[in-house]
């Protein structure tokens, strides 16, 4: 399966997933079947759609996450699987509907479904695989689990409304912000690390630990995507780098920016965001302004502030591999930027 972010090459991020994908392998071999097979259709255009999609890969962090989390409190039944499956598919739903709302062209390396088949097949594609997602979470019968993920996907939802209501608008707080990232990234992280001590009937207390391990991750993993789209190679991230800056998208690199800049700099977040002035020459002049501004480096510094979080939540549970690879998973995400 192709990964978009090269895991070898020798990077510093090499090490730091391969506990948990080594982890996960067997578990994830199925979940790679489920999704070939839930993606299926006598509607020739779904499976063309959502494989072109599947195919190109992604890191399928979210499904390993619920696996090891399972893992982790000695389940060993099946239905961590179906949930692991039904987590990758609302994440893929969210991409197929996310590159609608963002007019994006590129994702995991490729065409987004959206230049391909267009807007409406998208959309209606991603509508499917939530569905699918849905019917996965009823076979495996756990209330709680269903009830964790569809709030999830209420939420992710609410997260890409609020993002909406908030576009291009500069005044927007660092708090405001968080509230967008939490609902619209964290809160699926969160969930997939919850409903994995769910399923094996592990006690409260480690189902709140792996839920905030998952929304500080979550915060952590977005905030660091964030500062990749000013600096990161489109290559490697396989979206094209940018995006945010021509989409007039606010995000905390430009908040800090713009709160921290002087008036005319403030003018010129003004102009490129609020008036779609964003042509190469005023993308790299906002890069020089987020460098003066510490803004990406301050970025990063928050991202590391969650990922303490997450650390500090794992922190009371046993020893084990699983927790181990969690824990090292909190140090991949952060390190994507080096
Ligand atoms: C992309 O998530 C969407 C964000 C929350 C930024 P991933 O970076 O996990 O996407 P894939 O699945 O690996 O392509
Ligand atoms: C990712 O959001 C999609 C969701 C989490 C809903 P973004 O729009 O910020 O991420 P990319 O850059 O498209 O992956
Ligand atoms: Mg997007
Ligand atoms: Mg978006």
């Amino acid at each position: 399966m192709g990964i978009v972010v090269n895991l070898e090459g020798g990077k510093r991020d090499a090490a730091s997933i391969k506990e948990l994908v080594d982890l996960t392998a067997a578990d994830m071999g199925r979940v790679n079947e489920l999704i070939l097979s839930k993606a299926g259709s006598d509607v020739q255009m779904i499976p063309e759609v959502a494989n072109h999609l599947i195919s190109s890969g992604g890191k399928r962090l979210r499904p390993m996450l619920t696996l090891a989390a399972a893992q982790m409190f000695g389940y060993e039944g099946e239905g961590h699987v179906r949930l692991a499956t039904a987590v990758e598919f609302m994440h893929t739903a969210t991409l197929l509907h996310d590159d609608v709302v963002d007019e994006s062209g590129m994702r995991r390396g490729k065409k987004t479904a959206r230049m391909i088949w267009g807007n409406q097949a998208s959309v209606l594609v991603g509508d499917f695989l939530l569905g699918q997602a849905f019917r996965m979470m009823v076979e495996v019968g756990s209330l709680e689990a269903l009830d964790i993920l569809s709030t999830a996907a209420s939420i992710i939802a609410e997260g890409e409304v609020m993002q909406l209501a908030a576009a291009k608008n500069l005044d927007t707080t660092e708090d405001e912000h968080f509230a967008v990232i939490k609902a619209k990234t964290a809160a699926l992280f969160s969930a997939a690390a919850e409903v994995g001590p769910v399923v094996a009937g592990a006690a409260r207390t480690d189902r709140t630990a792996l839920r905030s391990y998952g929304m500080n991750l979550g915060l952590a993993f977005q905030l660091i995507d964030d500062a990749l789209d000013y600096g990161g190679s489109s290559s490697d991230l396989g979206k094209n780098v940018g995006d945010d800056f021509r989409e007039g998208k606010v995000t905390l690199p430009v908040i800090l920016a713009y709160r921290r800049g002087t008036e005319q700099e403030r003018a010129f977040w003004k102009k490129a965001i609020e008036e779609n002035d964003a042509d190469d020459a005023a993308l790299e002049k906002g890069i020089g302004l987020l460098a003066r501004h510490a803004a990406i480096s301050d970025t990063i510094g928050r991202a590391r502030h969650f990922g303490e979080i997450a650390r500090d939540a794992l922190a009371p549970l046993p020893a084990t591999p699983q927790k181990s690879a969690l824990v090292d998973v909190i140090d991949f995400c952060i390190s994507r930027v080096n």
